[in-house]
C-alpha cells in the first residue's frame, strides 16, 4: 500500500523520520543518554585489533560511512570491501576477529558467501539486517536489526538511513568499550542522534525545491557527486541512486580526487552535486567548488546556512538544517534520495521497478 504516495520509493523516503526514530528507540536509553545493545555480543570490542566490513551496493556505502565512525569514535581500524570481492579475495582474517555484514534483505548471495568465509576463518560475525528471518540473520553470531519495515521500492532508501543509525550506535558502543568515548562525549553524540528524525522531517520539506532542481538535472547526460569525509560515501550513494532509477550516468568522487582526473570532465553540461555540511573539512571542499566554478562547472550545493553564506558561485544551493557533523549522513540521505527520485519521475521512469534490477540479488 503506497498510502498517499505515487510510488513506494516516495512513501519510503517519507517514512524515514518514523523508522529512524523507531530504530533509535531500540538502541538508545534516552534517560541515560547512552547506547544500549539489547543482545549480548559474543566478542569484546576492546579486544579487537581490526573490524572487517563487507556488503553490496547501498549497504556497502553505509559500511563506508561507518568506517569513518568506527575509526574516529572508537579508534578501531576498519577494512571494508564489496562482498563480491571479499568472497574471492579470501582476505587473511584473524581468528576471533570480527566481520560485520550489512544487508537489507539478508539474502544477498555475495554478502552471504563472505559471511560464510569469515566464519570459516574463525571470525565472530555481526549482521545489520532489515529482515530478521533472513539467511544472513540466521547464520550470523549476532544480529543488530534495523527497523525500517518492509522496503518495496528497488532503490534502497529507508533501509539505508536505518543502517546508518544502527552503525553509529554500534560505533558509540565500541568507543565506550575501547575507552575512547567518555560518558559525556557519548551523551553529546546521543543528544545529536536523537534530533535526526526531526531534522529528516525538515529536510523532506525541501521537496518542492528539489523537484524544481531535478528538471535541470534531468537534462544532463553525466552528473558528478563530490564530498569529503563521510560525505564522500554519501556522494557515492547519491550517484548510485541517480543512475539506478534515472539511468543518467553519475559518478561519486572524493572531492580531493577532483584534480587527479575527473576535473577533465567539468564543463557547463555536467552538473556537480556537492555534499558539504559545515564540518571540520568544509573549507577544503570550498576550494574544490572554486576549482569547478572556475571551469564553468555548474554546482548544486547540498549544504547548510553557513555553506550558503560562503558566497560560492552555484547553480543552486539546497540549504539543509544545521546538523551535528557526526550525524550528517543520516540527515543528508534525504536530499540525496529526493534528487534521484524527482529526476527519475520527471523523466518518466519507473522508479519502483528500474530496468534490469531486482530487489534481492540471491544469485551472483
Ligand atoms: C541500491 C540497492 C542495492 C542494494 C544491494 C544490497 O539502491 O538497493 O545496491 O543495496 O543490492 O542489497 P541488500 O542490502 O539486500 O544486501
Amino acid at each position: 500500500d503506497k498510502g498517499n504516495h505515487r510510488h513506494f520509493m516516495a512513501k519510503e523516503i517519507h517514512e524515514q523520520p518514523e523508522v529512524v526514530g523507531r530504530t533509535l528507540a531500540h538502541y538508545i536509553d534516552m534517560a541515560r543518554g547512552q547506547v544500549v545493545l539489547q543482545e549480548a555480543l559474543p566478542f569484546d570490542f576492546a579486544r579487537l585489533s581490526r573490524l572487517s566490513i563487507t556488503a553490496c551496493g547501498t549497504a556497502y556505502y553505509a559500511g563506508l560511512v561507518a568506517k569513518y565512525w568506527f575509526e574516529t569514535l572508537a579508534r578501531l581500524p576498519v577494512e571494508i570491501d564489496v562482498a563480491s570481492e571479499t568472497r574471492y579475495r579470501e582476505p587473511p582474517l584473524e581468528r576471533d576477529g570480527l566481520t560485520l555484514v550489512i544487508s537489507q534483505s539478508g539474502e544477498t548471495a555475495d554478502t552471504l558467501a563472505s559471511l560464510r568465509y569469515a566464519k570459516s576463518q574463525g571470525q565472530h560475525t555481526l549482521a545489520v539486517v532489515n529482515v530478521p528471518t533472513s539467511t544472513i540473520a540466521r547464520e550470523s553470531s549476532a544480529v543488530m536489526p534495523t527497523f525500517a519495515g518492509p522496503e518495496i521500492g528497488v532503490a534502497s532508501t529507508k533501509a539505508f538511513s536505518c543502517q546508518l543509525t544502527v552503525l553509529l550506535c554500534l560505533a558509540l558502543a565500541a568507543g565506550r568499550a575501547r575507552g575512547v568515548l567518555d560518558a559525556e562525549h557519548e551523551r553529546a553524540i546521543v543528544d545529536a542522534l536523537i534530533t535526526a528524525p526531526g531534522l529528516m522531517a525538515e529536510a523532506i520539506k525541501m521537496e518542492a525545491e528539489v523537484e524544481g532542481l531535478s528538471r535541470e538535472i534531468a537534462k544532463a547526460r553525466d552528473v558528478l557527486y563530490l564530498g569529503r569525509g563521510t560525505s564522500y560515501p554519501m556522494a557515492l550513494e547519491g550517484a548510485l541512486k541517480l543512475k539506478e532509477i534515472s539511468y543518467i550516468h553519475a559518478e561519486g568522487y572524493a572531492a580531493g580526487e577532483l584534480k587527479h582526473g575527473p576535473i577533465a570532465l567539468i564543463d557547463e553540461s555536467v552538473p556537480v552535486i556537492v555534499i558539504a555540511p559545515h564540518d571540520a573539512i568544509f573549507e577544503k571542499t570550498v576550494s574544490n567548488m572554486q576549482e569547478v566554478a572556475a571551469r564553468g562547472g555548474r554546482i548544486i550545493l547540498v549544504g547548510d546556512a553557513r555553506g550558503a553564506a560562503a558566497g560560492l558561485d552555484t547553480l543552486a544551493t539546497l540549504t539543509m538544517p544545521d546538523v551535528d557533523p557526526v550525524i550528517a549522513p543520516i540527515v543528508y540521505a534525504v536530499p540525496i534520495q529526493l534528487i534521484a527520485y524527482h529526476t527519475a519521475v520527471f523523466m518518466g521512469k519507473d522508479v519502483d521497478q528500474p530496468r534490469n534490477l531486482a530487489k534481492s540479488v540471491t544469485v551472483e
